[in-house]
Order: C-alpha cells, then sequence, then structure tokens
C-alpha cells in the first residue's frame, strides 16, 4: 500500500488527507491483520500445520530466520489481544479458541526444559516446540517477562468470566495456572533476565513493568477468590516491583534506560511498549506506572524516535519533528537493524493512548520534563496546565494525532500490496524483511488501530499507586505461616496482628489483619511471609475502634527457607 505524493498539498490538507488514508489503511489492514493472526494458531491456522490446539506460531518461517515455535510472550501478548476482543464483546466467536490457549499454556507450564521444571524455574523458559515438546537448544534463558504476560493475559480472562458468574470455572481451571505464573514472578522478579529482544541478560524495564501490572492485578483476583495469604505476597512485591521499576529513569537524558547491563545507549522500543502494556485509563497521567502520556513517558518516546531519524535512509530529508521508521534500539543490526512494524505502531499506539486520558481528563500538563516533547509540535509552548478549551490544548492535541498517524503511514505506505506483515522492512528501500506474517506485527496493528479509536479495556489497578521510600529487594521466595494466638475476648472485640513486613502491614494498626476465631480462644490467621527473615510482630485488640497492644517486647519469627511454619503464641 504505497502512500501518494504530498509535495503539492498545503499542510493542512496533507493532515486531513493523511488522516483519510490511514483510515483506509486501517479499514483495509485490519481485517487482513486479523486473519494473519489467526492463520498462526494450532490446529486450524492456515500457516500453522503442525501447531497444538491453542499454540501460538510467532511466524511460519522455518529459515533465515527459523521463528517456528512458540515463545510464551508473543503467545501471551497475541492472546491478550484476543481475550481483550472476547471480553469487550468485539468478537464472541472467540471463547473456544481461549480455552484451548488456556489448556496449551498450561501444558508449557509443566514441560520439564533446560530452565528447570515446574517447581524449580521452568516457567521461565522462553520458547517451545509447538508440538508442545521442549526446545533443548542453547538460548538466551531464562526470560522472565513470558510468566507475567501469560498471568495478564489470563487474569483478565478470569475477571471476565467472575462477572459473569462462572467463578467455579475460574477457580479450577484458571487459578491453577494463574497462580504458577504469579508465584513465580513473586519469587524471581529480583534476579536477572534476559530482556524482550533476548539478548542481555540484565534487569530490564519491560520485564519489571509488565512483572509489577501482572502483581498488582494478581492481588486483585486473588483476593477476590478469598487466596488472601497468596495476595498478601504479591502486593508486598509488587509495592517492591513499583519501587525498583524508578530506578531505569535517567534524568539528565530524559528517558527510560531499557536494561541495567548491555553497554548500549538504552534507548530502545522496550519503554514504549511498556508503556502501552501497562496503559491504564484510570490512572491518568501517573509517572508512577509510566503511563502513555506521563511527562516521563513522553520525554522518552521522543528521546527514542529522535535516535533513529538519522541512521536509516528511509528517514532522510524528513523534518525534525516529522513521524519516521523505528526499529529496537539505535544499536540494533540484527537482520541488518531494520525499521519493525511492531516498535512504529507502538509509538503511534503510545501517543493515541495519551491523547484518549488527555480527552478524559479534558487537559494536559506540559512539564519541564516533556517540555521537549511537546514543543516539536508548538516550538512557543511553555510548561503549564492547558485545559481542553484552550488553543495550545486544540493545537497540541491536534498536531500529535497527527503526529500518531504518521507513524501508522509509514507502516502502511511499507506494507505491501496483500497487507502480510513481516517482522521488518528494510531501512533503505522499505520492502520487507526477515519473518514474514509474525503473529506480533499483526497483533501490534490490532492494538495501535483499536487504541486510535479510543477503545477501553479493563482497568488493572495503576491508579493512586503509592512508591514507597525506600526500595527492597525481594528476600526470595516466600512461605506459609500461620498465627495461632490463645487469646480470651469479650464481645465485640476482635484480634489482629501487624509487623516488620509489608505482608504484616509494616505495624500499621489501621491495615492490620483480622484473626479468625473459628477454634476460639486459639484466633489463626496464615499468609505468606518471606523466607528465612527475622519478622517482629505483635497482636492487637480492637473494639468499637479502640485498639489495645500486646504488652512488650515485640514477637519474633525467624522463618523456614521452604515449606511452611505455625506460631502457638499466648496474649500478653
Ligand atoms: C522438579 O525437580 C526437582 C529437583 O530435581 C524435583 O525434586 C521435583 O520432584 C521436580 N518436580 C516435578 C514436578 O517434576
Ligand atoms: C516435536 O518437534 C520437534 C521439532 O520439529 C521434533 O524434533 C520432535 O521430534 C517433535 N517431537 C514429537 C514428540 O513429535
Ligand atoms: C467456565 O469457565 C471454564 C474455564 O474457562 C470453561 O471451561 C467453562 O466452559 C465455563 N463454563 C461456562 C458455563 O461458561
Ligand atoms: C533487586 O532489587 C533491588 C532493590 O530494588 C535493586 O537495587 C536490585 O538492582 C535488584 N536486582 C535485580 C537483579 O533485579
Ligand atoms: C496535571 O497536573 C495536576 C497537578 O499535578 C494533576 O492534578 C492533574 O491530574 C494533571 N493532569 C493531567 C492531564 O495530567
Ligand atoms: C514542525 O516544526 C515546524 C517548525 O517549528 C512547525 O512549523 C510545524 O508546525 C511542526 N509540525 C508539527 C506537526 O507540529
Ligand atoms: C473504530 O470505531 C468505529 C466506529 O465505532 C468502528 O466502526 C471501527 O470498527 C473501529 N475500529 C477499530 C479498529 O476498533
Ligand atoms: C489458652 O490459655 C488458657 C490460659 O492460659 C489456657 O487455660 C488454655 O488451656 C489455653 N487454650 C488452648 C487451646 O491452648
Ligand atoms: C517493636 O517494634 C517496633 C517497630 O520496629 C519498635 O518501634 C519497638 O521499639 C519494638 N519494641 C520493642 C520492645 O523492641
Amino acid at each position: 500500500m504505497r502512500f501518494f505524493a504530498v509535495s503539492t498539498l498545503t499542510l493542512s490538507a496533507f493532515v486531513s488527507a493523511q488522516s483519510n488514508s490511514v483510515d483506509q489503511y486501517i479499514s483495509s489492514e485490519g481485517p487482513i491483520a486479523k486473519a494473519g493472526l489467526l492463520a498462526n494458531i494450532g490446529p486450524d491456522g492456515s500457516k500453522s500445520s503442525g501447531a497444538m490446539a491453542g499454540v501460538v506460531i510467532a511466524s511460519p518461517s522455518t529459515t533465515n530466520p527459523d521463528y517456528l515455535y512458540s515463545w510464551i510472550r508473543d503467545s501471551s501478548l497475541v492472546f491478550k489481544v484476543i481475550i481483550d476482543q472476547y471480553t469487550t464483546g468485539q468478537d464472541s466467536s472467540f471463547g473456544n479458541l481461549i480455552d484451548d490457549f488456556v489448556t496449551a499454556e498450561a501444558t508449557f507450564q509443566k514441560i520439564p526444559n533446560p530452565s528447570g521444571n515446574v517447581s524449580t524455574g521452568g516457567l521461565g523458559e522462553p520458547k517451545f516446540y509447538i508440538n508442545e515438546t521442549a526446545f533443548e537448544g542453547s538460548w538466551g534463558r531464562p526470560q522472565r517477562d513470558g510468566p507475567a504476560l501469560r498471568a495478564t493475559a489470563m487474569i483478565t480472562y478470569a475477571n471476565y468470566l467472575i462477572d459473569n458468574g462462572n467463578i467455579t470455572g475460574v477457580k479450577n481451571t484458571l487459578w491453577p495456572i494463574i497462580q504458577l505464573d504469579l508465584d513465580y514472578v513473586s519469587s524471581n522478579w529480583n534476579q536477572t533476565t534476559f530482556d524482550l529482544w533476548e539478548e542481555i541478560q540484565s534487569s530490564s524495564f519491560f520485564t519489571t513493568a509488565v512483572q509489577h501490572r501482572a502483581l498488582r492485578e494478581g492481588f486483585a483476583l486473588a483476593s477476590k477468590l478469598g487466596e488472601t495469604s497468596a495476595a498478601g505476597g504479591y502486593l508486598t512485591q509488587a509495592d517492591n516491583l513499583l519501587c525498583f521499576l524508578q530506578s531505569y529513569w535517567n534524568p539528565s537524558g530524559g528517558y527510560i534506560t531499557a536494561n541495567t547491563g548491555g553497554g548500549r545507549s538504552g534507548k530502545d522500543a522496550n519503554a514504549v511498549l511498556a508503556s502501552i502494556h501497562t496503559f491504564d485509563y484510570t490512572a491518568g497521567c501517573d509517572a508512577a506506572t509510566f503511563q502513555p502520556c506521563s511527562d516521563k513517558a513522553l520525554s522518552s518516546l521522543k528521546v527514542f524516535v529522535d535516535s533513529f531519524r538519522s541512521i536509516y535512509s528511509i528517514n532522510n530529508g524528513l523534518s525534525a519533528n516529522a513521524s519516521v521508521a523505528v526499529g529496537r534500539y539505535p544499536e540494533d543490526v540484527y537482520m541488518g537493524g531494520n525499521p519493525w512494524y511492531l516498535t512504529t505502531a507502538a509509538v503511534a499506539e503510545q501517543l493515541y493512548d495519551a491523547l484518549t486520558v488527555w480527552s478524559d481528563l479534558d487537559s494536559l500538563n506540559v512539564t519541564s520534563t516533556s517540555l521537549a516533547f511537546f514543543q516539536d509540535f508548538d516550538s512557543s509552548v511553555q510548561a503549564g496546565t492547558y485545559d481542553s478549551s484552550s488553543s495550545a490544548y486544540s493545537t497540541l492535541t491536534s498536531a500529535i494525532r497527527d503526529y500518531a498517524d504518521g507513524f501508522l503511514a509509514i507502516n502502511a505506505k511499507n506494507t505491501p500490496s496483500n497487507g502480510g506483515l513481516s517482522e521488518q522492512y528494510s531501512k533503505s528501500d522499505g520492502s520487507p524483511t526477515s519473518a514474514a506474517d509474525l503473529t506480533w506485527s499483526y497483533a501490534s496493528a490490532l492494538t495501535a488501530f483499536s487504541a486510535r479509536n479510543g477503545t477501553k479495556y479493563a482497568t488493572w489497578g495503576a491508579k493512586g499507586l503509592t512508591i514507597p521510600s525506600s526500595c527492597s529487594p525481594n528476600s526470595g521466595p516466600t512461605v506459609s505461616v500461620q498465627f495461632n494466638v490463645n487469646a480470651t475476648t469479650i464481645e465485640g472485640e476482635n484480634i489482629f496482628i501487624t509487623g516488620s513486613v509489608d505482608t504484616l502491614k509494616d505495624w500499621s494498626p489501621d491495615d492490620a489483619l483480622k484473626l479468625d476465631p473459628a477454634n476460639y480462644p486459639i484466633w489463626q490467621i496464615t499468609v505468606n511471609l518471606p523466607a528465612s527473615e527475622t519478622i517482629q510482630y505483635k497482636y492487637l485488640r480492637k473494639n468499637n475502634g479502640q485498639v489495645t497492644w500486646e504488652d512488650d517486647p515485640n514477637n519474633s519469627i525467624t522463618t523456614p527457607s521452604s515449606g511452611a511454619d505455625a506460631t502457638h503464641d499466648t496474649w500478653r
């Protein structure tokens, strides 16, 4: 699909002509992308012969490169699209396919592989053969974003089933799968991982961001299902992840550094992809979670996009604020180091998400951090709040919408006439290159098209989060501890516990956990605590708002390295 010549058009004609051409691209490419995605899913996909039911192939390409595998990351991102469409009523035919995916992923979880088995780290294995057997060759493993992305896809489905009265299906089928993934993330987030491009082993922003999201929404789901001890552990680690997430921000460069290792600039589509895959329209422009319209994510987007202006010849001659083709990161040499469809679409998607939130909030903020980004669209704009009645708001949002459309227009220009989306297109002439029919390319087109429409998907709980004041590492795996205290009480009085770790609410009498008196006078609660750690705690009584603490000293427990433990205390 070739773009038209623009030289004879005025700027305003260009703007609406471009918008129209993007409308046309979406109406032709949307159905092709959806069909292309479905063709790569077994057992009936037309390009995925040999794939088991619900198994997503990365691409039918078997040589240079060989992508005939099922990656947990790609599959989960693809099924998130399918689950989003199903759960929002856009396509009601996807139910059986989603159930196939659930079954396939449950199988993958249990296949012993070079990363371990289901209980010793095997969930970090990045890819499997499409006949559901382990790939034993050398590879960049583990990749710890996979379990988080899979949990997010399945949690979206689980919440939908609960809303529709199918709690049994969630408890029996989905929760055991989700719990394995969340437990893996909870225990292992603070260990190094290969990044989403499978090249650098360190800590990676995308991985940390999607792990944070998974544990945050995992906490909510576990709480809903009454899995309170699991929930507490997820919440503790979600807070730790949110704290750690902040450390990727490079304040002097004004961008999110993709990886802590690797010896590169750190400017990387990693951050754009993290922003769109952790978008939560209820969270406004919150920079704590690097929301698409946050000043940090916008500044980072500008630095990232600008890094491609001079390195691809197809970007030559475009003005300094024009939309351009972008790849994974400027130092990339893989398959020649070219623009990718999915990274260029992701830039458009982040901007569409931002426009959706500004429109909801009827205003946008320009801060010192995001000033350079906004000045690309109006060189005279200053830091400040612009409400939707202001001319600056109209100027900026219409220029940004056009800028976003420009990224899709570049993908459109470099999409062949049959609409097929490969992985990359040549940096010198725009012709498709690397793996043909990349499933993730199709998924990225669909999510960008839907974001352009302002379509909203379920919140994951990003609104109003507070970044902990100091960062805690993960103390490692957690163990289940049952607290028992023998306490006689009077009518209306209840026994609570609080203590020195987040799970025990950090000594907060207000948030203290209530114990269960079913075996009165023994009051009980079971919580997941960090393993191999000495933890202090106290019980308290509450009666009509009146709080009575136990006498000193504090109680103390040193948790075992694995398994479970129990206390047998008597109220002092
Ligand atoms: C996983 O491996 C460990 C250590 O080799 C072993 O003890 C355990 O039984 C295995 N679990 C399964 C489910 O195979
Ligand atoms: C699964 O597929 C791989 C790769 O094609 C092949 O080497 C292996 O023999 C297959 N295993 C089974 C059990 O079919
Ligand atoms: C409930 O959910 C399970 C798990 O996805 C599914 O297999 C089952 O068909 C659902 N039941 C109903 C009545 O929809
Ligand atoms: C573990 O967490 C601590 C505290 O946030 C952080 O300083 C450290 O870099 C993390 N390490 C890894 C590998 O995630
Ligand atoms: C703008 O900043 C103010 C003050 O920090 C905040 O309350 C408001 O939500 C922000 N609005 C947007 C659209 O980011
Ligand atoms: C790009 O910058 C030029 C020069 O500052 C300006 O005239 C033009 O409006 C900008 N383009 C967009 C789309 O904002
Ligand atoms: C966008 O919204 C329009 C109007 O509601 C609808 O016809 C179209 O299918 C939507 N497109 C996408 C990609 O969601
Ligand atoms: C609880 O404590 C009381 C007073 O010390 C004691 O008499 C009673 O046997 C204890 N009950 C249990 C179940 O341990
Ligand atoms: C119990 O722990 C709290 C919180 O760390 C501390 O302020 C208090 O001094 C401790 N009590 C004793 C008796 O050590």
